[in-house]
């Protein structure tokens, strides 16, 4: 064999054609090269407005004009078809579905109606027409609902508007959640327009203007996917500062003896829980290896040379390929079953604490007809509150469970251990007065049964809710 040296000695024309050859690959390179520097620089081109966004503009299409990429995405949520085992965007009657949840939210709104949650662009036409908001509610209701909000909290000031109604704030309240929420309008640059959330960590010595990029990645949703509740004059707080978990929580606001109704069946001083989607993730592996929000719901797209974020905030499944399997090596359909799996396990520990639950709120109210005492049942209505606020920590969570699987099913248990240790020290007293036990449970097997069973009139409920739509809800519209 002769080497490369020998031959062009005997070959000098190589010489040439080795040295052009070169030339070739590193002219093209270079362009390759270019073409990577060029499409970065694509990608913070549009970063470039073509008209100012005025600092507390609430309108999504005023912002579209200068990112009609990103408004094109977000208006996606107006789409209401995907549906997966558990989620998606489209209407599910939680109350049908789940007809135990009207018996364990006896006395309280929510056993009216409560449907799945839908798109951000629904946001404001689900508050008008959801049956919750027949009977008075504050201001603070409509404080994760629109981009509104921001702009009245600095012409009101935060505390004037929390004091005002719901109804009063109304007018003010045209737009959905949108680009206002998370962006600063002159840098874009994510930001936090809700003020609970920065108290909420500063009373834990915590700057949340220190936070880092990819925390902001989720903080910005944590403005609204949390626990909370009204402080003070409806002030709006969140309950951290003993910790996120659901027993943290709990001992908060028992601390503060705070009592979000009291139960019209049993009379147990009850908390529900909201929508502790930040908190339960936070539990869960994805948080600890700093996987935000935003990886899993607003991946990145690609259109042409520009990368950017897809703001059609939705599940997570409709879209495998962009919000998983940038990390993720298996088939998608191996990961989705990996999913459904989990799912399923924190489903079925729900709907065994959803009947022990409602059972012990029923046999409740048969130890209080009875003639039990105020001292008898204070232990018993201590556990039911606590068993509650523990299933509804995991329940009223997004993803059944999914965010952080373990916790959740451990949460799940310690509800069911405090609800069937509820109905063991309610036989003492069933024995007591002579109640026969197990008692005779009502036919609670369907949403509409489950009303009746509590004593509520829905056809006078949504009577008054169309009579209000019809009369006082063109009127706010009309106001801009
Ligand atoms: C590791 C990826 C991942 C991360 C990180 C993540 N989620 Fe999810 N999320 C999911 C999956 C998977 C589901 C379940 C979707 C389903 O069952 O269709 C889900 C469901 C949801 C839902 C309900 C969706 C629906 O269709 O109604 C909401 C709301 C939600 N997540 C909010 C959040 C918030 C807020 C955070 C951050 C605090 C977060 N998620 C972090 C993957 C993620
Ligand atoms: C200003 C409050 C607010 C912010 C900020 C916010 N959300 Fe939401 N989100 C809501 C509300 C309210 C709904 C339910 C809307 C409805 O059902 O009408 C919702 C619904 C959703 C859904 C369900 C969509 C569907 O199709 O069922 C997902 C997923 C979601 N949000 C994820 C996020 C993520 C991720 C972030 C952060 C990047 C975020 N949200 C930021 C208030 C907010
Ligand atoms: C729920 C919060 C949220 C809302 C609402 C929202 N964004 Fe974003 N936006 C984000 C996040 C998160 C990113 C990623 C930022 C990052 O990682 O630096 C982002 C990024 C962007 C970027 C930077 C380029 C890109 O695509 O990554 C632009 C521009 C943008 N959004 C425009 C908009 C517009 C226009 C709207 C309203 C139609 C909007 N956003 C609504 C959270 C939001
Ligand atoms: C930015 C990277 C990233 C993204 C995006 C991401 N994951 Fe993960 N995921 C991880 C990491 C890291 C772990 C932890 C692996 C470990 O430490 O063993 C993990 C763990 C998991 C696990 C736990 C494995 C188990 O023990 O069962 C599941 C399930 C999972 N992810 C599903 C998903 C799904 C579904 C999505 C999309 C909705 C997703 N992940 C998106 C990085 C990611």
């Amino acid at each position: 064999m002769k080497n490369i040296g020998e031959i062009s000695k005997q070959k000098p024309w190589l010489n040439w054609v080795l040295f052009f050859a070169t030339v070739i690959i590193v002219f093209f390179i270079g362009l390759f090269a270019a073409s990577i520097i060029e499409r970065r620089s694509e990608a913070q081109l549009y970063f470039q407005m073509v008209s100012q966004i005025p600092d507390w503009e609430p309108d999504n299409a005023v912002w579209g004009e200068n990112f009609p990429r990103q408004y094109e995405r977000y208006l996606m949520t107006l789409d209401t078809t995907f549906e997966s085992k558990y989620y998606g965007s489209v209407m599910i009657d939680y109350l049908e579905k789940y007809p135990e949840l009207v018996v364990m939210w006896a006395g309280y709104a929510f056993s009216r109606d409560y449907n799945q949650g839908r798109g951000h662009y629904y946001s404001v036409t689900d508050v008008h027409n959801t049956l919750r908001t027949g009977v008075p509610q504050p201001a603070t209701c409509w404080t994760c609902k629109s981009t509104d909000v921001p702009r009245m909290m600095n012409e009101l000031g935060v505390e004037a508007y929390y004091a005002q109604t719901w109804a009063e704030m109304g007018p003010n309240i045209q737009n959905p959640i949108g680009c206002q929420d998370c962006h600063d309008p002159q840098t874009m640059n994510l930001r936090i327009t809700r003020p609970a959330l920065v108290e909420a960590f500063a009373r834990q010595g915590i700057d949340i203007n220190n936070a880092t990029h990819q925390e902001m990645r989720s903080l910005v949703c944590a403005q609204c996917h949390v626990e909370y509740y009204f402080g003070e004059n409806n002030y709006l707080m969140f309950p951290w500062d003993e910790g996120f978990s659901a027993e943290a929580m709990e001992r908060y606001k028992d601390n503060i003896d705070h009592v979000d109704w009291v139960h019209a069946l049993s009379r147990a001083p009850m908390l529900k829980a909201q929508h502790p989607d930040y908190e339960l993730y936070m539990t869960g592996i994805h948080a600890q290896r700093n996987v935000a929000c935003a990886d899993c719901h607003m991946p990145y797209m690609r259109e042409g040379g520009i990368k950017f974020t897809d703001h059609h905030l939705v599940s997570p499944l409709k879209k495998v390929d962009k919000s998983c399997m940038v990390c993720h090596r298996q088939e998608e359909s191996e990961l989705i079953a990996r999913v459904y799996e989990q799912q399923d396990r924190v489903s079925e520990l729900r709907k065994i604490a959803e009947k022990n639950l409602a059972r012990v709120h029923i046999e409740a109210k048969f130890a209080w007809d009875a003639g039990a005492t105020e001292e008898e049942m204070a232990p018993v209505l201590q556990l039911i509150r606590h068993s509650q606020w523990r299933w509804d920590w995991v329940a009223a969570a997004n993803a059944m469970g999914f965010h952080s699987p373990s916790e959740a099913l451990r949460v799940l248990g310690t509800s069911i251990q405090k609800a069937q240790e509820a109905s063991l020290k309610l036989t003492s007293i069933f024995r007591k007065y002579d109640i026969a036990y197990p008692i005779q449970m009502p036919d609670i097997s369907t949403k509409e049964k489950a009303q009746e069973f509590i004593g509520l009139d829905m056809e006078q409920i949504r009577a008054d809710k169309n009579n209000w739509k019809e009369t006082v809800l063109p009127e706010w519209l009309g106001q801009h």
